[in-house]
């Protein structure tokens, strides 16, 4: 599914349709450069969720706990991830084989510990500053 989002405004919207095609998937990885919108985007998709408490960047904590309307919700920023051991000393696998969402942000940094399946977000800044965002099942 391919998405455009011209404007701030928009990603509400997004984030609806983007929960829908997930369906019974909850894991989303996020690919995008530095200030692509991964967090932003997320933001949003915990709104959806219903979570009202403020979400932002776990980038420090790793891991970042909200609660929504009907499920927990993890998101998870591995940029300073150092290597894939800590990852694994945080217990991931808890919260991946949870039957929480899980919204991560980097998932470079663990190629070997990616489930088998999840949704991956792709998002793209285009030169007018719009952003394109794709959307597959994986
Ligand atoms: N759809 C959008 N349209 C316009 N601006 C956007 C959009 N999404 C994000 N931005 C802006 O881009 C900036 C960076 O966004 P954000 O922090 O979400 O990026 P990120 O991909 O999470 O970056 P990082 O890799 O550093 O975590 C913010 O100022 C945000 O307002
Ligand atoms: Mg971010």
């Amino acid at each position: 599914m391919l998405l455009t989002a011209t404007s701030l405004t928009q990603l509400p919207s997004l984030a609806s349709e983007i929960i829908s095609f997930a369906k019974a998937n909850r894991i989303f990885l996020f690919y995008g450069d530095m200030g692509a919108g991964k967090t932003t985007l997320i933001k949003s998709l915990c709104e959806c969720l219903g979570t009202t408490e403020p979400v932002t960047s776990p980038t420090f904590s790793i891991v970042n706990e909200y609660i929504g309307t009907k499920n927990r919700i993890y998101h998870f920023d591995f940029y300073r991830l150092k290597n894939q051991t800590e990852a694994l000393d945080m217990g991931y696998e808890e919260y991946f084989y949870s039957d929480a969402y899980c919204f991560i942000e980097w998932p470079e940094k663990i190629p070997d510990l990616l489930p088998d399946h999840y949704i991956e977000v792709k998002i793209t800044t285009l030169p007018d500053n719009s952003r394109q965002i794709i959307i597959a099942q994986i």
